[in-house]
């Protein structure tokens, strides 16, 4: 559904995304995973148009999309749920859903606010009070609810459990799994490698804006180098 092919990002002398190779099939759940900084989010705001590609192509559904303004981009079926969630706290949460659904007719978005509240019941109760009134768990269904309205076929998940308790930060991979089940398919970015295979069906690892490994969850759960630079132990003790 996705491929990308020798991504560059670039700001100034910075080179943060450096030949980046990675496919995203129809139905995945698929993981970037990489300490801070690695060039994650810079990827993911590449694909969607928000970042200007330096080198290299993006296509989706095997059409070339390489630095499609980002409307363009979502018109075609990708949306994002950037990091830090972006919920406007002066706009009520209704407002805050309308915005996602912005390409849609008012008939489709009331239809798609009502389908949104069936699939994340912390909102339904609160559509008329403002987005800063939202702990950190609840914005973070804001943002998922957001994106999702929009009808995208793909979906960018940017650290979704970054800053949320333990508990949270589960019902959120829960209802990820959920959207998949509904039939989107999703590319995930997630500092936490133990959390992020656990949701995916496959995992790319990036490091100084480089994949240095991909596989499947299992296989790389099951890779010696993982265990020791990102869980700091060896195998036999994780
Ligand atoms: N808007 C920006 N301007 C300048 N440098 C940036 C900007 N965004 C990211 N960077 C730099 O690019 C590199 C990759 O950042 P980023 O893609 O945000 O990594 P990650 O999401 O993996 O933490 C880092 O060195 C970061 O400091
Ligand atoms: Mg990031």
């Amino acid at each position: 559904m996705l491929s990308v092919r020798g991504l560059e990002v670039s700001y100034g002398k910075i080179r943060a995304v450096q030949g980046v190779d990675l496919e995203v099939g129809e139905g995945e759940i698929v993981a970037l995973i990489g300490a801070n900084g690695a060039g994650k989010s810079s990827t993911l705001r590449a694909i969607c148009g928000i970042e200007k590609v330096a080198a290299g192509t993006v296509s989706f559904k095997g059409e070339d999309i390489t630095n499609l303004p980002s409307h363009v981009v979502l018109g075609k079926g990708i949306a994002q749920v950037p990091e830090g969630r972006m919920i406007f706290g002066n706009l009520t949460i209704e407002e805050n859903l309308r915005l996602g659904g912005l390409r849609r007719s008012e008939e489709k978005i009331d239809t798609a606010i009502a389908d949104m509240v069936d699939m994340f019941p912390q909102l339904r109760d609160r559509l008329s009070e403002r987005g800063s009134a939202l702990s950190g768990g609840q914005a973070q269904m804001l943002a998922l609810a957001r994106g999702v309205i929009a009808r995208p076929d793909l979906l960018l998940l940017d650290e979704p459990a970054l800053g949320l308790a333990p508990k949270t930060a589960g019902e959120i991979f829960d209802i990820i799994r959920g959207l998949r089940d509904r039939g989107l398919t999703i590319a995930l970015v997630e500092q936490n490698l133990r959390q992020a295979l656990a949701v995916a069906d496959r995992g790319y690892v990036v490091e100084s804006g480089r994949i240095v490994l991909e596989g499947t969850s299992g296989d790389l759960l099951a890779n010696d180098y993982l265990h020791e630079a990102y869980l700091g132990v060896k195998r036999e003790e994780a």
